[in-house]
């Protein structure tokens, strides 16, 4: 097995998918172009059948791909397989992905029974597969079916020609152990498992999506499905940037590599909190803003002296310029100086004693001590002097 994992990015379908979250034409086609740059293996690139606005959003995506596979979802039945074609055909390397609701949950919605279910499996998978090499299967919340009808599902799939089997925790239910087993399992007992690419396609409900994502990897598959800053229904998908960076930083203990640019991740990421209009939270992993930032004195002084003391991953990897040591009144002596002195201000022990009392008073009033204060603080000080 290869320690190759694809990332499938959704960000312009699951992620588009969350209210609110919609994006223009030409948005859309800036974000793909973003993604394919980066370096991202397949590209989601949107519903067909949803609206004539999507169908033509990916065609044109599938136009314009220099490198990524272009993918389009569509439900089973042949009308939506069709239409997906349609649009993502004009790629180098289409692919169409075709899905259904296993659960008893979700059978129940269609009225559908198990058996009715495989034959729409086997007929829709074999469609897709005659219009196209490249077919991705997903048991919609595969984490909530019952063993051996998933297990029949996958078999049905691979049997009719799918190349990558989607397994979706769809309502983020599932956790590490099982999403660990739940692959290890199907690739063991399933017929010609080692044909296909096992794929994992996380929700956060519960906060797990990454933990899960990973867990997944371990037990066997070897596509990701996420998004960019974890856009999604509900809690989001899982992150691209976090499980591209985990595999990064913990590469000893995960050892498989992603082909993703991680300095493009940055400007991606702050390109669709603004087309998205959904803002990233401060202390987001890798991307928020207070992820490479650092206020309180104890570590700020560390990060003078040695940035791994309260870092684990530099912030030029993911396309920051570099760390930031924000002043507030947790900051202490060190960083001030450093800052006074990138400010153009050398000072003696004794001047820089009153200027931090003078800095502390300020900080204890305002959140965060900006540059402008500071130059104003070392003037009031030389003239009270
Ligand atoms: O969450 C889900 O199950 C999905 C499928 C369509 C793959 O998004
Ligand atoms: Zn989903």
């Amino acid at each position: 097995m290869t320690d190759h994992v694809l990332i499938f990015d959704t960000t312009l379908r699951d992620g588009e998918q969350s209210p609110g979250a919609t994006m223009t034409h030409a948005e859309k086609l800036e974000i793909a172009e973003m993604l394919d740059d980066m370096g991202v293996d397949i590209i989601e690139a949107g519903f067909p059948i949803a609206s004539e606005g999507d169908f033509n959003a990916v065609a044109e995506i599938a136009k314009r791909a220099k490198s990524a596979q272009i993918c389009g979802l569509s439900r089973a039945n042949f009308k939506d397989i069709d239409r997906c074609w349609e649009a993502v055909k004009h790629a180098g390397n289409p692919r169409i992905h075709t899905f259904i609701g296993t659960s008893p949950l979700h059978r129940a919605i269609p009225n559908l029974d198990m058996d009715q279910m495989a034959e729409r499996i086997h007929d829709c998978v074999t469609h897709a597969r005659n219009l196209c090499d490249n077919v991705q299967w997903s048991s919609m919340d595969a984490t909530r079916t019952e063993w051996d009808f998933l297990k029949r599902t996958v078999d049905i799939a691979i049997k009719a020609g799918a190349t990558t089997i989607n397994i979706p925790d769809t309502v983020g239910y599932t956790e590490p152990g099982e999403s660990a087993d739940l692959i290890r399992r199907l690739l063991e007992e399933v017929e010609n498992a080692e044909t296909v690419i096992f794929s994992t396609h996380c929700h956060n409900d519960l906060g797990m999506a990454t933990a899960n994502s990973l867990a997944a990897v371990n037990g066997g598959a070897r596509q990701i499905e996420c998004t960019i800053n974890g856009l999604g229904e509900r809690a989001g998908n899982t992150a691209l940037e976090e499980v591209v960076m985990a595999l990064r930083v913990r590469n000893d203990v995960m050892p498989y590599d992603t082909k993703i640019d991680t300095t493009k991740i940055m400007n991606i990421s702050r390109r669709v909190a603004t087309v998205s209009g959904f803002p990233v939270q401060f202390n987001k992993a890798i991307v928020g803003k207070n992820a490479f930032a650092h206020e309180s004195g104890i570590h700020q002084d560390g990060m003078l002296k040695n940035r791994e003391t309260f870092e684990v991953m530099k912030p030029e990897d993911v396309g920051l310029t570099g760390t930031s040591l924000p002043l507030g009144k947790h900051s202490g002596r060190a960083a001030l100086r450093d800052k006074l002195g990138k400010l153009g201000f050398e000072m003696g022990d004794n001047e820089l004693k009153d200027i931090f009392v003078r800095f502390k008073d300020l900080a204890d009033r305002k959140k965060e001590v900006f540059d402008e204060d500071l130059i104003a603080l070392v003037h009031q000080n030389s003239s009270d002097d």
